[in-house]
């Protein structure tokens, strides 16, 4: 019989233990049923569950809100729930926190980073800019709340076309840190950007060569890419857009095969969109044929679990940081509305 925590005596846990490891670490009774734990703890806690779409199958499964970089800070900055559990990475979770200082924000793995993110460290950034006094700072949301203090607009996949052009054209921009998205949106708009050398791990590893024979196998199949990969893989792309934007053509285009160049676990939710469709993964570059992300894949059911009893691990800031940083994020949200 599944083992009920309400009759369990909960440990006393260590905030530095939890520190060093960056996930609550206790054992979980195999029998016990994820999936009804997670939701009572949900309700009795008035906890929201938000997910992003390159978390695993089950994660999407028991969260309240499944979506792309924009629609999980739309729905953080609206959320009356007193705890924020964000199945994502970090950056993710400190967005929500920026948005909601009084909110308890809980990540299921301090560990759970990322490349693109650690690709900008904030000394360095902070160098850089200074060579550039008269240009705007537009950052994409994959950076830590250092680097959001040091930039004016944030922005996401789904926005930052959008925001760009509503950019006077006499003033000069950096844009930071995914080089790659920074270069599909210079040919997009016709604005000379100063970039920062940034990249994703992930969309940096698909292979143009597999690719090409891919699609030769599967003519009729539309190619649909994340803006964060190289420029050799979009240029063979029907659609470039963001996570929300990929799964949203998979439904509304008729062809029955889609090749997907972006983190596998979007095809959770365009499978279930669409069980007739087959979604075919763009191969990478490596042995395996495997487009995982290390970080978000750290989150696992059972960290969620164990988060959300302990309510930990929590996502803090120090308040002038946060003041700094929320700027830019309240910005985009004014210049996006309306934006899918
Ligand atoms: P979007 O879901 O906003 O397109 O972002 C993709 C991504 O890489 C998140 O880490
Ligand atoms: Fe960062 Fe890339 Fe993972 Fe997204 S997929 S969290 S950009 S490393």
């Amino acid at each position: 019989m599944p083992m009920s925590t309400e009759t369990l005596t909960l440990p006393v846990l260590d905030d530095a233990a939890i520190a060093e490891v960056g996930f609550v670490q206790l054992p979980v009774d195999p029998t016990l049923d994820m999936f009804a734990e997670i939701e009572r703890l949900k309700k009795e806690k008035n906890a929201v569950l938000l997910a992003h779409y390159y978390q695993e199958p089950d994660i999407q499964d028991v969260a309240d809100y499944v979506g792309d970089s924009l629609g999980l800070s739309r729905e953080a900055a609206k959320t009356e729930a007193d705890i924020i559990v964000f199945a994502g990475v970090h950056f993710m979770a400190e967005t929500a926190k920026i948005l909601n200082p009084n909110k308890t924000v809980i990540l299921p793995d301090l560990n759970a980073g990322c490349s693109l993110a650690d690709s900008c460290p904030p000394d360095e950034f902070a160098a850089f800019r200074a060579k550039y006094p008269d240009h705007i700072v537009i950052s994409y949301i994959n950076c830590s709340a250092a680097i959001k203090a040091q930039t004016d607009i944030i922005c996401t996949s789904s926005n930052a076309k959008h925001l760009v052009e509503q950019i006077p054209d006499d003033q000069p921009i950096i844009f930071a840190p995914d080089k790659n998205l920074g270069r599909w949106l210079i040919k997009e708009t016709g604005r000379d950007m100063v970039l920062w050398d940034g990249s994703c791990i992930v969309h940096e590893i698909f292979s143009e060569q597999k690719l090409v024979r891919l699609k030769a196998r599967h003519p009729d199949a539309p190619v649909l890419a994340h803006p964060e990969c190289e420029e050799p893989v979009l240029r063979h792309a029907d659609h470039i857009g963001s996570t929300s934007s990929i799964r949203r053509y998979a439904v509304e285009n008729p062809a029955t095969e889609f090749i997907v160049a972006t983190e596998a676990g979007i095809l959770h939710q365009m499978q279930k969109d669409s069980p007739d469709k087959t979604f075919i993964p763009a191969p990478p570059d490596n042995g395996c044929a495997c487009n995982d992300c290390p970080h978000m894949k750290l989150n696992t059911l059972e960290k969620l679990y164990l988060c959300l009893e302990y309510e930990k691990p929590t996502i803090e800031m120090e308040e002038s940081l946060r003041l700094r940083a929320l700027k830019p994020i309240e910005r985009m949200l004014e210049m996006s509305e309306g934006v899918k």
